[in-house]
């Protein structure tokens, strides 16, 4: 006998009272969530000070990123909705995750990519799930802002800015208080459209209210230094970063990441390509993590901290010895294998002889 939690164990099915689901509407899942909590014994160790460092891997989802989250949610309501078809703007991954649960649903999906600068993993995924791909001439923002001017056509708008996709999201914060039994003193994660870091926020005040965490984390978001907004306080008309996720100029959830900063003592923190190029490299090499350039953004941003470098509003100085710190890689490195290229520059090849192989194995 088959029990009913074996057909979906995603985050409606374990968080719908906290979620805005009926009870009576049947998820769209593809049993995302339930990622892994992988404790760095390494970044601890670089810390020090006692403190525990975890990672929140969620580049374990289904589409293999915390997107998947927020999708379950948006892609649910609008089929309750009746949308005849959902649409996002992306810089990939949330068109990865619209193009999978539009698929699973059975409506169609529309996604508006800026030309030319989407990793190629997330590319393809858009278009293995059957999505219909439009590549904009211009970034992020213009393609968002194309996206809402279409709204009223019919389609359902499934980016961040449809307050479902947040409700979803805000469970990693959720998953993480469940498993540490408390919220952690502080959270790294990259920032790019604001949308994961007011979630965050919202799931970590929300589990508190209900007393299952007696403390609020600090945030800390990490920008590209080429496309950190909200750092330098000002719209960027041309970012730019090598982590194309989070090459946004222009957030739509910018006044839910500056609560979330400004109510929990936070800080944001900007990390160069090079930065970001290096963490991901030591992340793989020394942890066995695999994190796409944005999300390596938060290990980057770690590691500036550490250095001392850090700027005069970063939480970090004032952390207690034991912290206990939650990083999030939001995505997998599998998602950019042209960034990923450079690791495999050594390439060794030889004829299939032991004899050849010894000379390799000193
Ligand atoms: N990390 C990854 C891997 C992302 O794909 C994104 C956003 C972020 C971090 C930043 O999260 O926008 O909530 O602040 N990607 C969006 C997309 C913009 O279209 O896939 P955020």
């Amino acid at each position: 006998m088959i029990q009913d939690a074996i057909y979906d164990r995603g985050v409606i099915a374990r968080y719908r009272p906290y979620l805005p689901v009926a009870s009576s509407v049947q998820a769209v899942s593809l049993n995302e969530g339930s990622t892994p909590l992988v404790y760095s014994p390494k970044l601890s160790s670089k810390v020090g000070r006692g403190a525990r460092v975890f990672i929140k891997y969620e580049g374990l989802n289904p589409t293999c990123s915390f997107k998947d989250r927020g999708m379950t949610v948006a892609i649910t309501k609008a089929v309750e909705a009746g949308a005849a078809a959902v649409i996002c703007a992306s810089t990939g991954n949330t068109s990865a995750a619209a193009a999978a649960y539009a698929a699973r649903a059975g409506i169609p999906c529309v996604v508006l990519l800026p030309k030319g600068k989407i990793a190629t993993g997330k590319l393809l995924q858009a278009y293995a799930y059957g999505a219909r791909v439009i590549a904009v001439n211009g970034n992020f923002d213009d393609a968002l802002r194309l996206v809402r001017e279409s709204a009223g056509d019919g389609l359902a708008i499934v980016n961040s800015v449809n307050p479902h996709r947040i409700e979803g999201q805000k469970t990693a914060a959720f998953e993480i208080i469940e498993t540490l039994g408390d919220a952690p003193d502080l959270h790294i994660l990259p920032l790019g459209n604001a949308g994961n870091i007011t979630a965050y926020w919202k799931g970590y005040t929300e589990y508190a209210q209900l007393g299952r965490a007696r403390r609020l984390p600090k945030m800390l978001g990490i920008q590209a230094a080429g496309a950190a907004p909200v750092y330098f306080g000002r719209v960027i008309e041309k970012p730019d970063t090598c982590a194309t996720a989070i090459r946004i100029g222009n957030p739509a959830s910018w006044d839910g990441a500056a609560a979330a900063l400004r109510e929990s003592s936070g800080a944001v923190e900007i990390v160069a390509d090079d930065e970001i190029l290096a963490a991901q490299a030591w992340l793989a090499r020394e942890e066995g993590i695999f994190a796409e350039p944005a999300s390596a953004a938060s290990v980057a941003g770690l590691m500036k901290c550490l250095e001392g470098n850090r700027c005069a509003a970063c939480p970090f100085g004032k952390i207690l010895d034991e912290a206990v710190i939650v990083l999030t890689i939001t995505g997998h490195g599998l998602k950019d294998p042209d960034i990923a290229g450079r690791f495999v520059s050594d390439l060794i090849s030889i004829e299939p002889s032991l004899t050849e192989l010894r000379k390799h194995l000193d």
